[in-house]
């Protein structure tokens, strides 16, 4: 087990859907599941002599802490002080209510104040005379393709784009959708929409036509914004062929109009020659962009203005819109990035992340740039042209520090050490590490082969929600543990919890609550606060509820032990098991589904689907191939099955619910530890289905 992905809460896991988790809230962990040895992992002392630490010591991280939590208008309006703000926030400024019972869930920062964040980003830099510095350090999916863009330079791109969506009507809260590639246009098209109070909604490059659809439907988006094409690594993608699709779905299904698509040429992709054109729909960027002057006013918004929405997965439904807001998402991205990172302006930086998740929005488009960095966005993937890509590019910007994904660090520690040791990397002081819990190998093989012992390994954990980094290791100001994410941020209350919503003190296993609210609280659910209290607050009511399990060590320190919803992590993408249920459900040989998530060497998880078909259908290598491509046309190839297992029957309760901690372990082969099944309508099924494994 050791040095596997272990993850005992996965099988707390039956508490799948949160409404589910108040009236089922009889779910303990199961005994019978691992538990990773936390207490004999080597504590890695924080000694590297490479850098001076922003927070020098634990006790000065304990004060700022303290302060944080006690007097959040003091603390954070410190912090906003560094923004240029349009008129400066009350001195009372916070206001929150976390529970249900007093009534709606609201969260409120900086009142009174109005501000701009891509001013904040751009502007304030270019006014403090550094305009001339490299904003964005583009690197293709060839070697051979690169290009550098000062702040000067995106400012004034910045500017024209948002001129032109001035120009067609799109203004403050109006919904514009992003569908591209890892370009520079992509995140200058966010901070055009920030520029003028739009409400940006970016869509994952992988996501299928009809999950695009979807999207731009639900927030109404007047305009799409998307590119010709795409290289990854040696595939080429018809990106304009997809939103082609997407939008014909949207206006069908909605009869919504999108009344513009911007089209990006990605030349080394598809060329304009090679792109479907609509006339008098849409326009290429370049000609979009003719003639605007690369000044425009700002729109300064109050601070609780939304600023993007970002669709995620959860147990139940469709993907939730979670709604940012401008002033509090600024200050903590900035926050976080600025001490997690040990940042300073003009430090080169690397994340590998999409801006079509999360990270690429506060730790790529925002976060960085609002210190002033330097930092290199990446159209490729880490394997092409071969596996020592990254490092590669660490050297030839000298990245100090390089942020990425478990999935890429297993997958790189797969293609082997040579890899690594080809290029010097000598420029780089930190590590990051972000979207699923990082396995103590894979940890123990980025610190000390990658960072060569020298950097520290900052694993932060966080969400989609929560907008910034929550539970991470400020770097070199206190000892790590391979595979925990330490202790909270500044402003961050976590807690665990027990079935019943009691705080559990000391060490403990439990439910991730964080018991009030932070500068980047999500603010609500696109067009459904329902939704957002029912999520996320009602499961245990006073709290916050994260969907992930943690425990809690002697020191203090968290271990994230992973989704105790219904929640798949693959590769650190988010899949909702009920999305891809569906998308398999809609091909008509199939009478139901049940999807699983199983330990999977590099992807951190998989997707195990069992299948129930029709009377009279027959399971064929065809058939299952055609059951995953409706999944990879209703949401995406990532989501695609790793494996579809056939099942004549699924092992239900006699009031008809899937007991999916069963097949949990059928499909980690581990049916000798089933527990208790006396509580199925039918418990021959599960010899039948253990039969049928690899069938
Ligand atoms: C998981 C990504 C353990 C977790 C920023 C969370 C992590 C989900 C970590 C959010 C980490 C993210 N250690 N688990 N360092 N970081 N997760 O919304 O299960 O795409 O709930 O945000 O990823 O995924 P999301």
């Amino acid at each position: 087990m050791w040095g596997s992905i272990s993850n005992p809460a996965r099988d707390i896991a039956t508490a799948a859907l949160p409404d589910k988790v108040v009236a089922a809230a009889a779910v303990a962990p199961d005994a019978t599941s691992p538990q990773p040895p936390v207490d004999l992992v080597p504590h890695v002392p924080s000694n590297y002599p490479h850098f001076t630490p922003f927070v020098e010591n634990v006790d000065q991280y304990k004060a700022m802490y303290q302060r944080s939590i006690e007097d959040p208008d003091g603390f954070w309006a410190d912090i906003a002080s560094e923004f240029h703000w349009h008129k400066k926030w009350d001195e009372k400024h916070t206001s929150w209510n976390f529970d249900v019972r007093n009534g709606p869930i609201h969260v409120e920062w900086f009142k009174g104040g109005l501000t701009n964040i891509a001013y904040n980003c751009l502007d304030r830099h270019v006014a403090a005379g550094r305009g001339d510095q490299p904003c964005f350090l583009w690197e293709g999916n060839e070697p051979k393709d690169s290009a550098v863009m000062t702040y000067s330079q995106v400012l004034g791109e910045v500017c024209r784009m948002a001129n032109y969506l001035r120009s067609i009507g799109v203004g403050k809260g109006d919904a514009v959708s992003i569908y591209m590639p890892m370009v520079c246009e992509l995140p200058i098209a966010m901070l055009a929409c920030a520029r003028i109070g739009a409400v940006h909604s970016v869509v994952f490059g992988g996501f299928s036509a009809e999950a695009l659809a979807g999207r731009i439907a639900d927030c109404k988006a007047k305009v799409l914004i998307t590119s010709s094409g795409v290289m990854r690594g040696s595939k080429k993608i018809d990106l304009k062929a997809i939103a082609d699709k997407a939008v014909e779905m949207a206006e069908l299904n909605d009869e919504h109009l999108v009344s513009t698509v911007v089209v990006q040429e990605v030349k080394h992709a598809v060329t304009r020659e090679h792109t479907h054109f609509v006339q008098g729909r849409d326009v290429w960027w370049e000609d979009a962009l003719r003639g605007q002057p690369t000044e425009a006013e700002v729109e300064w918004v109050e601070a609780d203005h939304p600023l993007f929405l970002l669709y995620t997965s959860g147990s139940t439904g469709k993907p939730k819109g979670v709604v940012h807001c401008t002033g509090g998402y600024m200050v903590y991205t900035f926050t976080t990035t600025k001490y997690v990172f040990n940042m300073a302006p003009g430090d080169v930086y690397w994340c590998t992340a999409d801006c079509g998740w999360i990270t690429g929005h506060s730790y790529l488009t925002y976060g960085p740039l609002l210190v002033g960095a330097s930092q290199v966005v990446f159209e490729g993937v880490p394997t092409y042209p071969a596996a020592d890509r990254c490092w590669q590019v660490v050297d030839k910007y000298k990245v100090k520090q390089f942020y990425t994904a478990p999935t890429a660090i297993r997958s790189l520690m797969r293609a082997g050490e040579l890899y690594v040791k080809e290029h010097n990397r000598d420029s780089l002081r930190i590590l990051g590490s972000v979207g699923e819990p990082i396995n103590p190998e894979a940890w123990r093989w980025y610190h000390d082969v990658v960072g060569d012992g020298r950097c520290p390994i900052v694993d932060t954990w966080w969400q989609t929600e929560t907008g910034g980094h929550m539970i991470t290791p400020l770097p070199n100001t206190w000892q790590q543990k391979p595979g925990s994410a330490t202790l909270p941020f500044f402003g961050v209350v976590p807690v665990i919890v027990d079935d019943k919503a009691n705080e559990l003190q000391g060490e403990a296993e439990g439910m991730l609550c964080i018991k009030q609210a932070w500068p980047s609280t999500l603010r609500t659910v696109y067009g459904d606060h329902d939704r957002y209290e029912t999520n996320y607050f009602k499961p245990f009511p006073g709290y916050y509820f994260s969907g992930d399990g943690a425990r809690r060590d002697k020191d203090g320190y968290f271990w994230i032990t992973g989704r105790v919803d219904d929640v798949i992590n693959v590769s650190g993408h988010r899949i909702g098991t009920a999305e891809v249920e569906s998308a398999l459900v809609a091909h008509p040989k199939c009478a139901e589904a049940a999807v699983v998530g199983f330990e999977h060497a590099i992807k951190g998880q998989g997707i195990y689907a069992f299948v129930t078909l029709m009377e009279g259908e027959s399971y064929t290598e065809d058939l299952r191939r055609e059951l995953i491509a409706s999944v990879r046309s209703h949401i995406g190839a990532f989501a695609a099955p790793d494996a579809i297992h056939w099942a004549p029957g699924l092992p239900k309760t006699r009031s008809g619910k899937i007991m999916r901690r069963v097949l949990r372990k059928i499909a980690s082969k581990e049916e000798d530890q089933l527990g208790d099944i006396s509580t199925l309508a039918d418990p021959s099924v599960v010899q039948q289905l253990v039969d049928l494994r690899g069938k």
